[in-house]
C-alpha cells in the first residue's frame, strides 16, 4: 500500500485512531480494540440495563448486568443485601463482580456491561475499567428519572426523593469521567442504541 493510500492520525482526547485508506476514513478506539468492553454508566433508571441488552444483541456481544448477577450469585435482592449486610458489603461485592468481568473482557471476550448506578462513582471501579474498554455515560434528566422510578421500592438509595436529587447532583461530575456522554431524553431504546453505535469507536 502506498503512503498516499494510507494516512493515520490520532486523537489523544478521544483516544481514537483515524486512518484513511483509498479515500475512506476509518476511526477506531484503541482501548476498545485492545480490550473489547463497553460499559454503560449513569444514574438509576437512566436505562443502562435495557440499552445494554439491546446493544449487546445488535453487536452480537455478551450482555452483563452487574446487579442481576450479584442478585443471582448471592440469592438475595440488592435491597436485602443493603438491609442485611450494609452498603459497604454491597460495594465490595460489586467491585469483585466487576473485576471478574474486566478480566474476562481483557482476555478477549467482547461484552456490553450495565453497571449499577453507584459503581462508576467508586474510584477503584473507575480505575478498573478506565483502561479496559470504553465507558458511555447515559445522561438522563432528573425529571425523567423520577417518572421512571415512579413508586419503585427496589432501589434502597431511591426511597428518600430529597436525598436522591442530592446524590444525582453529586455524581454528575463523576459520571462525566466516562469516555462518551449520550443525552437520554427519550424512552426510545433503539434511538439511544443507534447513537451509541454511531460513536467513533467501532
Ligand atoms: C445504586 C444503583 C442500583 C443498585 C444499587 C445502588 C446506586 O442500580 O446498584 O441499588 O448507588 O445508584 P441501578 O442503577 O441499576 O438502579
Amino acid at each position: 500500500m502506498s503512503n498516499a493510500a494510507l494516512c493515520v492520525t490520532s486523537d489523544i482526547l478521544f483516544r481514537t485512531l483515524r486512518f484513511r485508506v483509498f479515500g475512506t476514513v476509518y476511526t477506531m478506539t484503541l482501548k476498545l480494540k485492545r480490550t473489547p468492553g463497553l460499559y454503560l454508566v449513569g444514574f438509576m433508571a437512566s436505562g443502562k440495563t435495557t440499552i445494554a441488552r439491546k446493544l449487546a444483541d445488535e453487536l452480537g456481544w455478551c450482555f452483563i448486568d452487574l446487579d442481576s448477577e450479584i442478585e443471582e450469585t448471592h440469592r438475595k435482592t440488592i435491597s436485602q443485601i443493603f438491609l442485611e449486610d450494609g452498603e459497604s458489603t454491597f460495594r465490595e461485592i460489586e467491585t469483585k463482580t466487576l473485576r471478574r468481568h474486566v478480566l474476562e473482557i481483557e482476555a478477549g471476550k467482547p461484552c456490553v456491561v450495565a453497571l449499577g448506578g453507584g459503581a462508576f462513582v467508586q474510584s477503584k471501579n473507575w480505575e478498573l475499567i478506565e483502561n479496559n474498554g470504553v465507558t458511555v455515560w447515559l445522561d438522563c434528566p432528573f425529571e425523567i428519572i423520577l417518572r421512571r422510578l415512579g413508586d419503585d421500592t427496589t432501589r434502597p438509595l431511591a426511597t428518600d426523593r430529597g436525598k436522591l436529587s442530592e446524590i444525582f447532583e453529586d455524581r454528575r461530575p463523576l459520571y462525566a469521567r466516562a469516555d462518551f456522554r449520550i443525552f437520554v431524553d427519550t424512552d426510545d431504546v433503539s434511538a439511544i442504541v443507534r447513537q451509541i453505535l454511531n460513536l467513533p469507536i467501532f
